[in-house]
């Protein structure tokens, strides 16, 4: 007999027959004459019940039988008589594949706090929180590959190790290496043997956008979705140091056409959750987040709200609301401000543009006031900035003047700026943090329970 998955048992119409299933115990109870074991093997939400005739299993079999345990099942699947559940299996083998002591699992039946989750991370996956968590991210991760290839976009693999700061911000993690010999480190580290290999100074990439342009100006409608590293000291929920980032670059298009593609990618990937994964998200809405389906909802079916920064500034400066830090225009907004128009004031998701150009990255497009660029921002309920995105500079003078103005070195870019000399063309893309997008799809509160191994200040420990 074949094993089967507690979700195709769940959804079995065939009654009767013997089956085989392994998964971990969550609990067991029952008395000395019928014990009762609900058993999750991953594939879903929803355990298994799994009945065993207590006089038929030795004693010592069923106390192994404990939360945390992996066993293998084999019985009858047979219709129940038990609330919650169409099946379950009345067992006629178990066979405890690896035990775990009650004494020492530390996940036992409840109540444990996200908090003390993150310290065992290794083991967190096995909670119904988590459970849910990695499908759904599994799931959009999924949606994000299907909406570019049925719209026409090629997948760019860009690179982890780069020359290059793509976002002039200067929050990079250098890549060095132990020297072959490893002797004892010393404090000055004088000889950085990354440079001595690749003949310059490496950094992890901040974001892949900049190659993304390079195969955009060739292959037309391109996107990477890979890992990205920041470090910067925010110990926010909202910031990881090492997170995964979505980036669509296309050729010919304009700021309006990437805004409608930003809006179009993101609802449909909330419809996709909504559509493939109802029951962790009936889980995650009934136990975190009452409103997290309806939000959800509210997102596919209503358009985003546009303005321009200036349009916002203003709107801010008259709001009755007191803010910790002041608006003025040309400065960025912050968290509370993005969140006071998206939760507050057009109580939907917004899309600002034309920001000054002095608050953003230098491959922005100047608009013709010479003050603001053809950025956009996406802000969500409960995120603040889900998206960043622009259309790009494509003007070879206007492209070197602002990377003077922002003191970007010409020759790390030579490359980019070659982009411009030869068959340059309008484009325009934008990043998706995939974690904020995970977070806003699960409701989760904090980011760093939305990807298996959170990196953030004091925690690399997994
Ligand atoms: O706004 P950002 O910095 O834009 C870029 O990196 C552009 N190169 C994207 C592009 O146009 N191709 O970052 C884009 C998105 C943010 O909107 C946010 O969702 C996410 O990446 N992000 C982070 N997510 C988690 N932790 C961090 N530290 C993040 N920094 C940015
Ligand atoms: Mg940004």
């Amino acid at each position: 007999v074949r094993r089967s998955s507690v979700q195709q048992l769940l959804q079995s119409q065939e009654l009767e027959r013997e089956v085989v299933v392994k998964g971990w115990v969550r609990t067991r109870r029952g008395n000395k004459y019928v014990q009762f074991i609900a058993l999750n093997d991953g594939s879903t939400i929803h355990n298994l019940q799994v009945v065993a005739d207590a006089e038929k299993f030795p004693e010592e079999t069923l106390k192994d039988v404990a939360t945390g345990a992996c066993v293998s099942v084999r019985g009858q699947l047979v219709a129940s008589q038990g609330k919650g559940q169409s099946v379950e299996v009345q067992a006629v083998e178990i066979e405890v594949l690896g035990k775990a002591d009650p004494e020492q699992y530390p996940l036992q039946k409840k109540g444990h706090s996200l908090e003390f989750l993150r310290e065992i991370a290794h083991l967190r996956p096995r909670t119904n929180t988590f459970g849910a968590v990695l499908r759904l991210r599994h799931a959009l991760a999924f949606a994000v590959h299907q909406y570019f290839n049925d719209h026409g976009f090629y997948y760019i693999h860009t690179p982890i190790i780069t020359g290059s700061d793509a976002e002039g911000a200067g929050q990079m993690f250098r890549v060095t290496t132990l020297p072959d010999d490893h002797p004892p480190r010393t404090a000055s580290g004088s000889v950085d043997y990354a440079e001595d290999f690749f003949g310059k100074q490496t950094n992890l990439t901040v974001s892949g956008q900049l190659e993304g342009e390079i195969a955009a100006l060739a292959l037309g409608k391109v996107y990477t979705f890979g890992p990205t590293f920041r470090a910067e000291n925010s110990n926010t929920a909202r910031h990881l140091a090492e997170f995964w980032m979505i980036e669509p670059e296309v050729a010919f298009n304009d700021l309006q056409d990437n805004m409608e593609l930003a809006e179009d990618f993101l609802k449909s990937l909330v419809r996709y959750a909504l559509e493939k994964c109802p029951d962790d998200l009936q889980f995650l809405n009934d136990q975190y987040d009452k409103e997290l389906l309806s939000r959800l909802q509210f997102v596919v079916d209503n358009e985003f709200q546009r303005l321009t920064y200036t349009e916002a500034v203003e709107i801010l400066k008259t709001a009755k609301q007191k803010f910790e830090f002041p608006v003025d225009w040309g400065t960025d907004l912050q968290s509370e401000h993005e969140r006071y128009l998206v939760e507050k004031h057009f109580k939907k998701p917004v899309i600002l543009t034309d920001y000054p150009k002095d608050i953003k990255a230098f491959y922005m497009k100047l608009n013709d006031d010479n003050r603001t660029v053809r950025a956009m921002d996406v802000l969500f309920p409960g995120i603040g900035e889900i998206i960043g995105g622009s259309q790009r500079e494509e003007d070879l003078e206007k492209l070197r003047t602002r990377m003077q103005q922002m003191n970007v070195p010409e020759e790390e870019l030579w490359w980019y700026l070659d982009l411009r000399r030869f068959g340059s063309a309008p484009h325009a893309g934008f990043g998706l943090g995939f974690e904020r997008l995970v977070l806003f799809v699960t409701g989760m509160g904090n980011i760093r329970d939305v990807i298996p191994f959170p990196r953030f200040p004091k925690n690399a420990e997994f």
